[in-house]
């Protein structure tokens, strides 16, 4: 029996998933994930080809404290069980954001149990803890609907971002080539079924992304404007013209993803010349469930000494049990919040990196942090 351990319920807003969960971490490190839930509001945004910030915060806000009963319920606690409340507070959609942090702060006003304001992108930073005993330091190659980063995992608090991307999220390259194409909401998923079906995806030839630039940063924007004048010049599109073009735009794609991860572990190894080989090389987000793109990281990592680690489908989009571990590992820590908090559209990981290298951009989350 593992005595020592931090039991806390996290929730999250901050785009278009609602999420609860109640998560317990033991000192030894051992994770144990006792209740999770999500609400995906594809849904409701599908007829807008993308997420409509005011529709998110209102089906938040409904459902939030539903979910919170579900999983205590499913988990068989009560709340004097609780170390803490975690939720989102931010980077994200504001009115969605506060939906979580509100929860919890009402929650941690009404219990007595402390708060922890978590970022967003430090729960998928620790997200594959959540199935598997990853040890510190890794690179984690984060693409999903709102982010696209390369980001060096040493503790908590201790992140540090290699790249970002300066347009869109790798996610919303994929939600706006099916947009173009009209293939509905999400796009990542019907792209790739699309693409399956190519036979000759090299006829159009699409961009290879900052070719020039030696940083670890992305750019999608390009490849779209691409996609659409392609997809344009086509007369009548038929099926095979659609899927050879997703087939391209999934490989342009995947082959950005991966020239930039090569730099990312170039700076890896130059960090840590001492770790031994297989390094550990995560890749989390919606868009890690893309089989081209695993398949294409996973050569690489091959290639370059590193071993692939990719959380399982319902750790690596939106959930609330990563952001319950980023909470548990605060507290563990003592790293509480005050009920002031504030919940914050833009809150970069790594401060430093963001007010050198300021990234632009409004796409799903606003400007990326
Ligand atoms: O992490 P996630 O669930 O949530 C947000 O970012 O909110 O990521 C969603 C994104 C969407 O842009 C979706 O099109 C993309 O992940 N996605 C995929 C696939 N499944 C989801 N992209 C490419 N291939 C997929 N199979
Ligand atoms: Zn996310």
């Amino acid at each position: 029996m593992e005595a020592v351990s931090w039991t806390v319920l996290g929730l999250e807003s901050s785009c278009d998933d609602t999420a609860a969960a109640i998560v317990r971490l033991y000192a030894t490190g051992k994770v144990e994930v006792l209740a999770n839930a999500v609400q995906s509001q594809n849904a409701a945004h599908a007829p807008f080809g993308g997420v409509v910030p005011e529709i998110a915060a209102r089906a938040h806000a409904e459902r939030m404290d539903g979910l919170v009963a579900q999983v205590m319920e499913a988990a068989d606690l009560r709340f004097d069980a609780l170390d803490a409340i975690a939720a989102t507070a931010g980077p994200g959609l504001i009115g969605g954001v506060m939906a979580a942090l509100m929860t919890a702060k009402g929650l941690a006003l009404g219990t007595g149990k402390p708060l922890i304001a978590v970022n967003h992108l430090e729960g998928h930073a620790l997200s594959a803890r959540l199935s598997a005993p990853v040890a510190f330091p890794y690179l984690l190659l984060l693409v999903s609907g709102g982010h696209t980063q390369l980001l060096i995992v040493e503790d908590i608090g201790q992140i540090t971002r290699l790249g970002s991307t300066l347009d869109d999220a790798a996610g919303e390259a994929f939600d706006k080539t099916a947009k173009i194409m009209g293939l509905g909401f999400p796009g990542g998923p019907a792209v790739e079924r699309l693409a399956r079906q190519a036979s000759a995806p090299e006829r159009f030839t699409l961009p290879v992304m900052l070719a020039k630039d030696k940083s670890c940063d992305f750019s999608f924007a390009g490849l779209k404007t691409a996609v659409k004048r392609a997809y344009d010049a086509l007369e009548n599109p038929s099926d095979a013209d659609k899927a050879d073009l997703a087939a391209a735009t999934q490989n342009a794609i995947a082959r950005h993803l991966a020239q930039r991860t090569a730099r990312a572990m170039a700076i890896f190894k130059d960090r840590f010349p001492n770790l031994t080989e297989p390094l550990p090389l995560i890749v989390a987000g919606g868009v890690a469930a893309n089989s081209a793109i695993r398949t294409r990281l996973t050569d690489l990592a091959r290639e370059e000494g590193f071993t692939l680690i990719a959380p399982p489908h319902e750790y690596c989009t939106d959930n609330a049990a990563m952001i319950a571990l980023a909470g548990a590992e605060r507290l563990k820590r003592g790293l509480t919040d005050p009920l002031t908090a504030p919940a914050r559209a833009r809150w970069p990981l790594d401060e430093a990196a963001a007010l050198a290298t300021p990234k632009t951009g409004a796409g799903r989350k606003g400007p990326k942090a």
